[in-house]
């Protein structure tokens, strides 16, 4: 079977004014080159979206740097009286390939249950985007050993009813809550443990030839300092990077661990 993708993608959060988001976009794209093996996307605030398509040179979702654009959150509805929201098919619309779901932000901030990411990547699977679904426990549950419970069950219920096809589409975040923004990043080991975990699960799901087909980022405190270690374990696929994604430099700093681990 062909080694698993590589994929490293930068979530800006609600950061950045139009000008810096620009200028960030320019700024990867000139360096993707340096990045071979590794599909980077970027996932800025949803009013920017456009603005990084055109930064990017985006057509039909492609980029000459091959950079892709995803967003950082959808509704699971596809149009209506939906105040706020952004359907599938208007990230889409604005060259978006992919969209992060389930961001423990999301969970614990704004509510999502599992229930709720599970319509969400349904319905971006449906419209043709890959999602990027987000698991992850948090501190006070590490400390309870319940890790692998909590995890499990948010991969359960966050996947439920997807067809293998539709898993193999699928990317997984594997994000500690309890590394996310707070400079404390997993032990590589740590890290892979879970990875390893998830893994299983899927080949439950699905079949393990689905199971190993699935790229699995890791997620919390991602640097171009502690990437290499990461990278070089066998389940990690991938990053989901917060903070450091908002300086072009660390993001392909962190990208290029990714590349060179292969
Ligand atoms: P961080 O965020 O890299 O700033 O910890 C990661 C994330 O929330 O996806």
């Amino acid at each position: 079977m062909a080694a698993r993708r590589r994929i490293v993608a930068g979530n800006w959060k609600m950061n950045l004014d139009h000008a810096a988001a620009v200028a960030l976009t320019e700024g990867v794209a000139a360096g993707a080159a340096g990045c071979s093996g590794v599909e980077l996307i970027l996932c800025p605030p949803a009013v920017y979206l456009e603005a990084v398509a055109a930064a990017l040179q985006l057509a039909d979702g492609n980029s000459p740097s091959g950079v892709t654009l995803g967003g950082q959150n959808m509704s699971d509805q596809p149009k209506g009286a939906f105040t706020g929201e952004i359907a599938a098919a208007m990230l889409l619309d604005v060259g978006c390939r992919s969209c992060i779901l389930g961001h423990s932000e999301r969970r614990t901030l704004f509510g999502e249950t599992d229930e709720i990411v599970n319509t969400k990547t349904k319905a971006a699977l449906a419209a043709g985007l890959t999602p990027i679904v987000c698991v992850g426990e948090t501190l006070e549950e590490r400390e309870q050993d319940r890790t692998a419970a909590v995890v499990s069950e948010q991969i359960a219920g966050s996947l439920a009813g997807l067809s293998a096809a539709d898993l193999a589409r699928t990317i997984i975040a594997y994000e500690p809550v309890w590394a996310i923004g707070t400079g404390k990043v997993a032990t590589p080991e740590q890290a892979q443990a879970v990875h390893a975990l998830i893994r299983q699960q899927l080949a439950s799901l699905a079949d393990a030839d689905t199971a190993a087909q699935v790229v699995i980022q890791y997620g919390g405190s991602v640097k171009p300092d502690n990437a290499a270690v990461l990278a070089a374990q066998p389940d990690i696929d991938g990053a989901l990077v917060g903070g450091a994604s908002l300086k072009a430099d660390d993001f392909l700093a962190i990208a290029s661990h990714f590349a060179a681990a292969d």
